[in-house]
């Protein structure tokens, strides 16, 4: 990622949404699977949270490799070259690791060789948080192309043990594409706010694959799983997103009435239809998958437009508000004017296609031929003993 602040027609650079993608596991968890193994039914579940199923990931499959499926089909849409990329942003709370970041992994496996990557942590408000970023960098002129994607492997941190919690998440992954044009339209305004004063209603305090007892006395709390005070996140989330919706509205010049779909976070039906009274809008402006994926996080906004885009609810010209909440506490608002963009189908279109799908391939090669040499040339270290220092 090169700077070029105050490049030449830098004041005239909008941050347009030009592609877009989503991948969920194949794996479905049905709310009566979840009631073989904990108290629980799909009548609870749904008439208190709106879910019917939420997706699982794979043993293989990690948020990077949710991640890069949703990159990849967002690349396609817009038809462009990973190598064109300058910055790419992977909101996530269930990274592989601390570091190298998810980012980074998807960087390489992509080949966006001129990209600079990083992990963002808002929890479920990092897309939105990772939009803003994006779209500030588009705007100052710094750089041209952003990936930006939400993508979570849940089920991994959940206690399966805690049915008020476990029953609410997914996995699943979305991604966004954001790029400079000059009409004006694409990312308008946004909203970002924390109140870390709520720390304590819903975290996960840290990451492993082993039970950690706490010193407290605490003896069953995991460390590594996600813990949640449902009723009190239910009222901060009801109270915020008409705040933060209003806010980043009149932020971009516009009016409440002029807005056409809103994305928000998928947590809760019951939130979205508490914030929508708030707001005095009809609830069918609002965009709302949570009967097939539950709560996939920072992953949830991203799906819900790509589908809300296949199923042709947002057309050029629109005003579309995406808002998240969450631990943090974090949340925030992005408006966007909706561009007129277009899937490119032409023959020279076509060629880019085959010339991704050829770069993914000689990455997968060159990692593979990598891990080998290592492990060959840890064989013969083993075999014939590397000289230690000492040994002078
Ligand atoms: N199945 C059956 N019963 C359950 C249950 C489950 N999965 N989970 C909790 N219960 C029980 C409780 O034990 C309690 O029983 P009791 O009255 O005998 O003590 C009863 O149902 C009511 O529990 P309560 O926690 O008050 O339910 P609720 O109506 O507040 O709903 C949530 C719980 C979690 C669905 C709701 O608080 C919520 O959605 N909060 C927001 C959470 C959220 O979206 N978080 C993510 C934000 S990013």
């Amino acid at each position: 990622m090169t700077n070029s602040f105050g490049a030449p027609g830098s004041d005239r650079r909008y941050a347009h949404i030009v592609g877009w993608g989503m991948y969920v596991p194949e794996k479905v968890l049905t709310n009566d699977d979840l009631a073989a193994f904990m108290e629980t039914s799909d009548e609870w579940i749904s008439s208190r949270t709106g879910i019917r199923e939420r997706r699982i990931a794979s043993d293989r499959e990690t948020s990077a490799v949710l991640g890069l499926k949703a990159a990849q089909q967002a690349l396609q849409v817009t038809d462009i070259l990973p190598p064109d990329i300058d910055l790419i942003i992977v909101a996530t709370s269930t990274p592989e690791n601390i570091f190298p970041s998810t980012a980074s992994i998807i960087q390489h496996w992509l080949g966006a060789t001129n990209a600079g990557a990083f992990d963002l942590s808002a929890a479920c408000t990092g897309f939105v948080y990772g939009m803003d970023m994006a779209a500030q960098a588009i705007r100052s002129g710094s750089i041209n192309t952003a990936l930006v994607i939400g993508t979570e492997t849940m089920s991994r941190v959940l206690d399966w043990r805690d049915r008020g919690t476990s029953i609410l998440f997914g996995d699943g992954a979305g991604a966004v594409i954001l790029q400079t044009r000059a009409e004006r339209g694409g990312v308008l305004s946004s909203v970002l706010r924390s109140d870390g004063a709520g720390f304590d209603m819903l975290g996960l305090p840290t990451r492993g694959s082993t039970e950690i007892r706490s010193a407290d006395g605490l003896a069953d709390r995991q460390l590594h799983k996600m813990y949640m005070a449902g009723g009190e996140v239910f009222k901060f989330a009801t109270r915020v997103i008409g705040e933060s919706v209003r806010q980043a509205v009149a932020k971009a010049g516009i009016k409440l009435e002029d807005v056409n779909v809103i994305i928000p976070h998928q947590a809760n039906q019951r939130i979205i239809q508490a914030a929508a009274r708030g707001l005095g809008l009809d609830a069918d402006m609002f965009i709302s998958n949570l009967e097939r994926y539950g709560n996939t996080s920072a992953a949830s906004i991203p799906i819900a437009l790509a589908e809300a885009l296949q199923n042709e609810r947002i057309h050029p010209g629109d005003h579309i508000v995406l808002v998240g909440f969450g631990g943090g506490l974090a949340w925030g608002s992005v408006v966007v004017k909706w561009g007129l963009v277009q899937p490119d189908d032409s023959t020279a279109g076509k060629i880019r296609e085959q010339r991704r799908r050829a770069g993914y391939a000689i990455v997968r090669i060159r990692t593979r031929l990598r891990q080998w040499l290592r492990r060959i040339s840890e064989t013969l270290n083993a075999l014939f003993g590397a000289q230690h220092p000492d040994d002078h």
